[in-house]
């Protein structure tokens, strides 16, 4: 049987038995904010996290605990920070954390994406490493677990936490409640040992991250990398028969699970009416009838933009008939833009961009549209659908979804995706023209050849990965990891540990919420089947 929402509302029911799932993220799926009318507007950021994880809410239930960095999102919520969601049809809780300014800045811009984003992709852009930075992403850790306990309590809860930002929760949270199951998911890739030991904190992270009963990467090579960095910076057993690690009677598994989307947004976000907005932006855009490469990234320094737009020129001069003859349409979400290393990407992508349409364009035609704003799940939806092929050129990628909501967009079979190989997503798309993004003319090349495919190859190709992304979808993550969470349950007992200074785990005492005697549970209290 497929994964399904249904499949993963049943999976959730039975494996959380009652225990309250509470999902942590910096970013929130829906953000409140003032028009220029005055008037408040929700939208949905840009970001695979969100977008993966909402559907998974919406069939589990639960509470999302994220930074409320809308205008107006302090408008919207109760005296607890809390808004039912989707504001279209509400069915979970969004529990919104303030912060400073200043917190923001330390914490979000400073370390979680000035320190750890460079640090874990291999982009050789250097880390900054400024200890107030590090001082306020401990005091919004600890924040955020405050108000994870608070949402947490009376009861069992599995922790569900996301991403860089949070590498100290899970012990902080494990300090408070021990019998809290909390599981984490690393969007992002995982450095070579060598590389995050250069880190100033490197110990006091990977303590953080020990908290967690399962952690979990996209890929085995991001597993092994952590593994591998554990075994060399930290005190503890590592078990390699068992993919874990056994520290001061705690034990953490470490498991790859892929990311993915949820197929069946591609038909609500196409829609009966895609062809005619598309014919819209044929002509807003004066496309004409010319097919389109399309690229659809967050402005980002690891997604390889200057690199594909250096690759439109290079077609140009290898196959100079190209000529008038396409168009790459390249879709820039602005992100973290308080940020020199990003406004200043954004200037050279506009620069080069400006000068590759000057080199090779001409009064009626330009080879580069590029769009540098935020555009509707519709829109994007309607530009995957739309094109000949998608240009995913990450230099370095946990996963990537863009690959697989293009391929989910497809329904024609038809389309190329050009794939960098070092994305997560590659490990599953192999039917991808797969580039090397630092190769400029091999990219070049898998443009012409993207732009030549025969229909018959294309359909091939695309069958197939849409056949992989149909049977792992989002709902097939969620519901794997909510599965080992279970397994996690069953192999509660205590750790041995020999050489570790704390003591091995004690039966779990939990107070109830009316404040009588405590009771013993398991990881998730009747979590079993
Ligand atoms: O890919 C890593 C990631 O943090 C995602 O989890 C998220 O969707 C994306 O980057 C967007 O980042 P931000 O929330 O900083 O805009």
């Amino acid at each position: 049987m497929g994964w399904s929402k249904e499949r993963l509302e049943q999976v959730a029911q039975t494996r959380l038995g009652g225990a309250k799932l509470i999902v942590v993220a910096n970013r929130q799926p829906y953000i409140h904010r003032y028009q220029k009318n005055g008037e408040i507007e929700w939208m949905r950021p840009a970001g695979g996290l969100t977008t993966a994880l909402d559907p998974v809410m919406q069939a589990c239930g639960g509470t999302w605990v994220a930074h409320g960095s809308g205008d107006a999102d302090r408008q919207m919520v109760d005296e607890f920070g809390r808004v039912r969601v989707p504001p279209d049809d509400p069915n979970y809780t969004l529990r919104r954390v303030w912060l400073t300014k200043e917190q923001e800045k330390g914490y979000y811009y400073g370390f979680a994406n000035s320190t750890l984003w460079p640090l874990c992709h291999q982009v050789y852009c250097r880390p900054s490493f400024d200890p107030a930075h590090w001082e306020t992403y401990r005091e919004v850790n600890e924040l955020f677990a405050a108000a994870v306990l608070e949402e947490a309590r009376g009861g069992p809860a599995l922790v569900f936490v996301q991403d860089y930002h949070f590498a100290l929760l899970p012990q902080l949270l494990k300090q408070q409640r021990p019998d809290l199951v909390v599981a984490h998911f690393w969007h992002i890739p995982w450095p070579h040992p060598e590389t995050f030991q250069v880190c100033p904190w490197a110990k006091e992270i990977l303590n953080g991250m020990l908290g967690n009963d399962l952690m979990s990467f996209h890929i085995q090579h991001h597993c092994n990398n952590f593994l591998e960095t554990v075994d060399r910076t930290m005190e503890c057993r590592i078990d390699r028969e068992r993919f874990a690690v056994q520290r001061n009677g705690q034990t953490t598994k470490v498991r790859p699970y892929p990311i993915s989307v949820d197929p069946d947004l591609a038909t609500e976000y196409l829609g009966d009416e895609w062809l005619a907005r598309s014919i819209r932006f044929r002509k807003q855009h004066r496309l004409g009838q010319k097919p389109i490469l399309v690229g659809i990234d967050r402005v980002d320094y690891t997604k390889g933009i200057p690199e594909r737009l250096h690759a439109v020129d290079r077609l140009l001069d290898l196959y100079p008939e190209w000529k008038g003859q396409f168009h790459f349409v390249q879709v820039g979400a602005p992100s973290r833009t308080e940020l020199d290393t990003y406004r200043e990407l954004s200037n050279n992508v506009q620069n080069l961009a400006e000068s590759i349409n000057l080199k090779n364009g001409d009064d009626h035609w330009k080879p580069i549209v590029l769009l540098n704003e935020h555009h509707r799940p519709e829109d994007l939806f309607m530009l995957y659908r739309m094109s000949a092929g998608c240009v995913v050129s990450s230099l370095h990628d946990g996963m990537n979804l863009v690959a697989k909501e293009f391929v989910t967009a497809r329904e024609d079979d038809q389309g190329v995706l050009v794939l960098s190989e070092f994305t997560g997503a590659a490990r599953e798309l192999t039917d991808a023209i797969i580039v090397n993004p630092f190769n400029v003319d091999q990219m070049a090349e898998s443009f012409h050849t993207a732009l030549t495919m025969p229909a018959d190859e294309q359909r091939r190709r695309m069958r197939k990965m849409r056949a992989q992304v149909n049977d792992h979808n989002i709902y097939r993550w969620a519901g794997m990891l909510l599965s080992e969470v279970g397994r996690l349950a069953d192999e509660a007992e205590p750790v041995e540990s020999e050489d570790m200074d704390l003591p091995s785990r004690m039966p779990i005492q939990v107070s109830t919420a009316n404040g009588s005697a405590p009771h013993q549970i398991g990881l998730l209290s009747g979590m079993r089947s």
